[in-house]
């Protein structure tokens, strides 16, 4: 018999980057569908996890792609510029509120762009603290790792002079403060008490994403901006997972009526290629030459994938269709909310959703180990999503901006099914043996 896809996985590949939920072996994909070896169509509410943005096989890629690979413009931006790499960041900065007074820079994922903002903003300023929030993931490489606050890298060693904010959580309310003015009160305590221009950045994500896909109170963003120029300390905005157009605004940051110093994307923006970009002020990208480069850095290949994303965004208006699907999906929530009081909170904007399992019956007891269950029997039964959160709670939605209504109906449909199915306890415990994901 043929060895499964899954198992050969299993033996060859180290399980250092895996972050398995269940056995999903894919063989294609097709919009918002992934395909398994045995023909079985899911629908992907995850993205990848929101990588997809465009779901998969979408034309303009195919196109973008095989042109750009047909007739490749060299493979990077590093020792020659290529037209790909250079019109992309043209139409970023085209994008972005400063464009006059920044410049961008290209990577492969959101921790190389994430640690070479940290690495340039501590150049650039001469100053070494940095500014982030608990929760909050920015990458998986050392120098990203030394200032995310996410429960999965607590063993990663930390930058000296890291200051780490609560994130301000309208569910989980920091000193019963649901404004998120406790978290601004505490961050000025501490600005107060270190010395002045100790602190290069402060980054923040507009949503805290694999934090729990958690919106933050109305006000804060402007606020806490407010208070990071009062003191010289650059915003930076991780819009990785939410930003160009999922949020149903371009940029999420649109919400919060106000504009950081510094925007940091990926997922979404390679559409499922790796890419990734940073939108910083000149002085901070031409502080330094030859110093956070990798070689295949500007690939015009990504690139024109890059390009491609950004065309489909507009042309098929797929910012406000975010909005529009957004809205129909948290409806559908929360209706089965009302039904399940197993759900304790839907939340999100556009289509970045997030809805916590709740023990019931107790005060907003994390149910992990019923979302583990849950996401499991959603996929026995057809469906992609994960789990994230600080308590692994939380069920992440992020599909492609293209997944049509139908498909968000049928996933609904699908995830009131397993519901029932883990509410009236006809999912086994050994379900999950072996796939204790984060
Ligand atoms: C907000 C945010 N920043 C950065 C990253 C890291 O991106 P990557 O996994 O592409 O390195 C992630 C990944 O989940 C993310 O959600």
């Amino acid at each position: 018999m043929t060895e499964l896809l899954y198992e050969r996985d299993g033996k060859a590949i180290g399980s250092l980057q895996k972050l398995r939920f269940f056995p999903l072996a894919v063989a294609g994909g097709k919009g918002a569908r992934l395909i398994e070896e045995s023909g079985r169509e899911l629908i992907d509410f995850s993205g990848a996890w929101g990588a997809a943005s465009l779901g998969y096989g979408h034309p303009a890629i195919v196109e973008a792609v095989s042109r750009a690979v047909a007739n490749p413009a060299g493979a990077s931006i590093l020792s020659a510029s290529n037209e790909p790499a250079v019109a992309l960041a043209e139409r970023l900065l085209a994008s972005f509120p400063g464009k006059d007074t920044h410049k961008v820079w290209f990577g492969h994922s959101g921790s190389d762009a994430n640690e070479a903002v940290f690495r340039a903003v501590t150049k650039a300023t001469g100053r070494s603290g940095i500014v982030a929030f608990s929760g909050a993931y920015h990458g998986c490489t050392i120098g990203s790792m030394a200032f995310s606050g996410h429960t999965v890298q607590a063993g990663a060693a930390k930058t000296e002079g890291l200051l780490q904010l609560p994130y301000p959580d309208p569910y989980r309310p920091y000193r019963d403060d649901c404004s998120g003015d406790a978290v601004l009160d505490f961050f000025r305590a501490r600005l107060n008490e270190a010395t002045p221009g100790s602190f290069a950045a402060a980054f923040i994500e507009p949503i805290l994403s694999d934090g729990g896909v958690v919106v933050p109170p109305e006000g804060f963003l402007q606020k806490f901006a407010a208070l990071c120029r009062e003191h010289d300390i650059l915003v930076v905005c991780d819009e990785v997972k939410v930003g160009l157009g999922r949020s149903g605004k371009f940029h999420c940051f649109e919400h919060e009526g106000f504009v950081p110093d510094i925007l940091v994307l990926g997922k979404g923006l390679g559409g499922g290629l790796p890419l990734s970009a940073v939108i910083a002020p000149s002085s901070i990208l031409d502080c330094a030459s030859a110093f956070a480069m990798q070689t295949l850095h500007g690939n015009p290949v990504c690139a024109a994938a890059g390009s491609a994303v950004l065309n489909a965004i507009e042309k098929q208006q797929l910012t406000e269709a975010a909005r529009h699907k957004g809205e129909r999906l948290y409806r559908a929530l929360l209706r089965l909310a009302e039904r399940y009081p197993l759900i304790g909170n839907v939340r999100g904007r556009g289509l970045a959703c997030g809805v916590e399992l709740v023990k019931e019956g107790e005060s907003r007891t994390p149910a992990k180990h019923e979302t583990m269950k849950l996401i499991y029997r959603a996929y026995e039964l057809g469906l992609v999503l994960y789990y994230v959160g600080m308590n692994g709670n939380v069920l992440e939605i992020t599909p492609p901006l293209t997944i049509t209504e139908e498909e968000i109906d049928q996933a609904i449909d699908i995830l009131d099914h397993a519901f029932s199915d883990v509410s009236h306890g006809r999912v086994p415990d050994s379900i999950i043996d072996g796939f204790d994901a984060w």
